[in-house]
């Protein structure tokens, strides 16, 4: 991987180049964090006036998943460091891309392997012997009921290729069973889908890990943030919350699992490793190579917050991964549909003590798109969790009132 020895000046022929591939509000804060580090940002997205578009020094719309026009774009900015921060890119082009010597984060393998449910799985059960939920694969509907009765009731039903719970159901019975077929194949074309065993776990975490260059010995080492608790529904993530505490034997396995799946996707930058506790017992689920959605609760809860350090770790510069508060994030959801949409309530939600907004500012709201976030700090992480989701509650978005003053 590229490690750069200087940085030089946005703008300039000089300047250090990353090429950000997708451009929602993880991409924003990475955008801001490599900003603030005087490195020149270029944004990609398929959609215009994204989140990071608008803090990147260049915004270009492109559809990720078309490789040529990936790769064309790739020659025309050369990056010294292609950053992707969704899942739905085209990853054969990112995996030719670096073959002929760019530097995908953390590594172009692992965006193929993670953007899968059967490959991760594959690298994760098989090859690593990590525990997961039991899983059984099923690309036509005989298949399918037969992994149904391999589960058993409840069981959960993904597409392979999906993220933020698309086509996702949980079957609880026999009267599901077709419905969560039906569900999985949201794409127009069948669907190969994994139905995984229900855990019934106590609660569900990320655990922020960070792969960077270790000062004091000059080579590659592995930070682990305090673990995040979240909760989630079917719009993805509700609520998380930083610290989580674990038993220390859960602790250890947490980590443990974690070191060992960063470690086999390879590279630099920040992973979000999502485990399920129960008890001492600890099962992996999935993991990014890339800042997690439940993470941005660090940007009020670690000195150095997971975007700041993933650009730091992209780098290979030193890392801090000190949580300085407990705190809590509650999300925003555009509870509505409208283009250009307002908001208000803010100041009420700023009133909350220890309380921060983030609004995203997507040109385009639905019911359930994640439009801001409410990020609260207090004493302890119950009091910050109350804080954040009275905040986000506050909130409100709406469509684009009728401006009167033009003629009709
Ligand atoms: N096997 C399982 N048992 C229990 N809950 C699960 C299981 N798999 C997923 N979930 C729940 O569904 C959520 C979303 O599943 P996940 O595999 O993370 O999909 P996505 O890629 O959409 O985030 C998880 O965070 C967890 O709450
Ligand atoms: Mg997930």
């Amino acid at each position: 991987m590229y490690t750069p020895q200087t940085i030089g000046t946005p703008l300039t022929q000089g300047a250090l180049r990353v090429m950000l591939l997708g451009s929602g509000e993880l991409g924003k804060e990475v955008a801001i964090a490599f900003q603030r580090l005087g490195v020149e940002v270029h944004a990609v997205d398929r959609y215009e006036n994204a989140p990071a578009h608008q803090v990147a020094h260049f915004a270009y719309k492109v559809d990720l998943t078309d490789g040529k026009a990936v790769a064309e774009l790739v020659d025309y900015i050369d990056p010294h460091f292609i950053v992707p921060e969704i899942e739905e890119i085209a990853t054969a082009t990112l995996v030719e891309l670096e073959d002929s010597g760019r530097t995908v984060v953390p590594t172009a393998r692992a965006t193929r392997l993670t953007m899968n449910r059967q490959r991760i799985r594959k690298l994760a059960a098989v090859e690593l012997g990590l525990p997961v939920a039991a899983y059984w694969f099923a690309d036509d509907f005989d298949d399918f009921r037969a992994a149904i009765r391999h589960a058993g009731f409840p069981c959960i039903v993904k597409p392979i290729m999906s993220t933020s719970g698309r086509g996702q159901t949980v079957v609880r019975s026999e009267d599901d069973v077709l419905l969560a077929w039906e569900t999985a194949q949201t794409g127009g074309r069948p669907e190969r889908v994994i139905v995984e065993r229900f855990i019934d776990f106590d609660f569900e975490i990320t655990l922020l890990v960070v792969r960077s260059i270790d000062p004091t010995t000059g080579e590659l080492a592995t930070w682990f943030c305090e673990p995040i608790g979240h909760r989630q529904d079917a719009s993805g993530y509700v609520e998380s919350w930083q610290p989580m505490p674990l038993s220390p034997a859960a602790l250890d396995s947490a980590r443990s699992i974690a070191a060992r799946i960063t470690n086999a996707l390879g590279g630099r930058g920040v992973f979000g490793v999502e485990l399920f506790i129960s008890g001492d017992e600890v099962y992996f689920s999935e993991v990014s190579p890339h800042p997690h959605d439940t993470g941005m609760v660090t940007l009020s809860t670690q000195r150095v917050d997971e975007f700041a350090l993933h650009a730091r770790a992209i780098l290979g510069l030193p890392i801090d991964v000190t949580c300085i508060s407990p705190g809590a994030s509650a999300v925003i959801h555009g509870g509505t549909d409208a283009t250009g949409p307002h908001y208000s309530g803010l100041a009420s939600a700023l009133a909350v003590p220890e309380t921060d907004v983030r609004l995203f500012g997507k040109p385009e709201s639905f019911a359930m798109r994640r439009m801001g976030v409410a990020i609260s700090t207090a004493e302890d992480v119950v009091t910050a969790r109350k804080r954040a989701t009275e905040a986000a509650s506050y909130v409100h978005v709406s469509g684009r009132p009728v401006d009167r003053s033009v003629p009709s």
